[in-house]
């Protein structure tokens, strides 16, 4: 593992990406600098709840499809997040029994609590490891144990591509992880938005952005070419990259949160 393995120690002093998107889902695993800065986040989008559920159902969606439709069986969860909550190796063994999922975190809380709650689970495993280190995940003996990639295999990187900076050169990554799927894998991306001043006027996502500040990352939200940019040697399949709740809605759910928050994508390499 390189210098950007999971860190071991654990500051709870410092609000946390993993544990302030706990506290939003309603989740337990959190501290009291984590449920400030999503007090904070409440405050500058009382709709932020609701975001962050459409963002798993958007998940939801995607892993539904991709099992019934794609016939996918492997999936590689990048910044899973805490398995508490419904999570993608329920999705997707709800579908299949077969289907095995890797969720890889850099969050030391969420890779340990994570490996102990799917200790028992068959074929998902928690790795805790920095997804900017595509080479290190993909050789990791958790993956190698559990994924075939001879074999197509999703990616998900679900509302975690927006704590990578620029200077980290995200799309290089997204592009080592390409260049090692199979034929006919897939890679599906929910993604902070940015906004014109016209698109955003009482200025949201500056808001949320100077809450990340002080936060263990910063949001670093993109264009809609920046997120499509993240396809790239993919075939997108449809509607495209759209705003998340209009990726394949269920007819007759009405999401929870705001319309123009994350966009959503998922691309099938040829
Ligand atoms: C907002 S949560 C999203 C969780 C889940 N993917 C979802 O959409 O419901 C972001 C997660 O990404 C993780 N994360 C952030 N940067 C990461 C990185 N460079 N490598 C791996 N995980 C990362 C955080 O620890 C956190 O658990």
């Amino acid at each position: 593992m390189t210098e950007r393995g999971p860190a071991s120690g654990i500051d709870t002093t410092k609000a946390n990406v993993a544990r302030i998107y706990d506290d939003l889902l309603g989740g337990k695993d959190n501290f009291a600098a984590d449920r400030a800065a999503a007090q904070q986040l409440i405050a500058a989008t009382p709709d932020i709840a609701g975001i962050v559920h459409d963002n798993r159902a958007f998940i939801g969606r995607a892993v539904r499809h991709l099992v019934n439709e794609a016939g996918i069986r492997q999936f590689l969860d990048l910044g899973g997040g805490l398995p508490t909550q419904l999570n993608v190796h329920e999705m997707a063994q709800r579908l299949a029994p077969d289907a095995r999922v890797v969720y890889v975190d850099n969050d030391p809380v969420v890779s340990l609590h994570g490996q102990a709650l799917l200790a028992r689970g068959v074929g998902v495993a928690m790795v805790g490891a920095d997804l900017r280190e595509p080479a290190d995940i993909l050789d990791h003996p958790e993956v190698v144990r559990l994924l075939d990639l001879t074999q197509p295999v999703a990616v998900v990187c679900a509302s975690v591509l927006h704590f990578v900076p620029d200077e980290d050169k995200p799309h290089r990554i997204i592009a080592e992880y390409r260049d090692r799927m199979a034929p006919g894998s897939y890679l599906a991306i929910s993604h902070g938005a940015s906004a014109t001043a016209e698109e955003d006027p009482t200025g949201v996502v500056d808001s949320f952005t100077s809450v990340y500040r002080q936060a263990s990352a910063q949001l670093h939200v993109r264009s809609l070419a920046e997120i499509q940019r993240f396809f790239d040697g993919f075939d997108l399949i449809d509607p495209g990259v759209v705003w998340m709740n209009e990726w394949r809605p269920d007819p007759g759910v009405v999401p929870s949160g705001q319309d123009t928050s994350l966009r959503a994508g998922v691309g099938r390499k040829p």
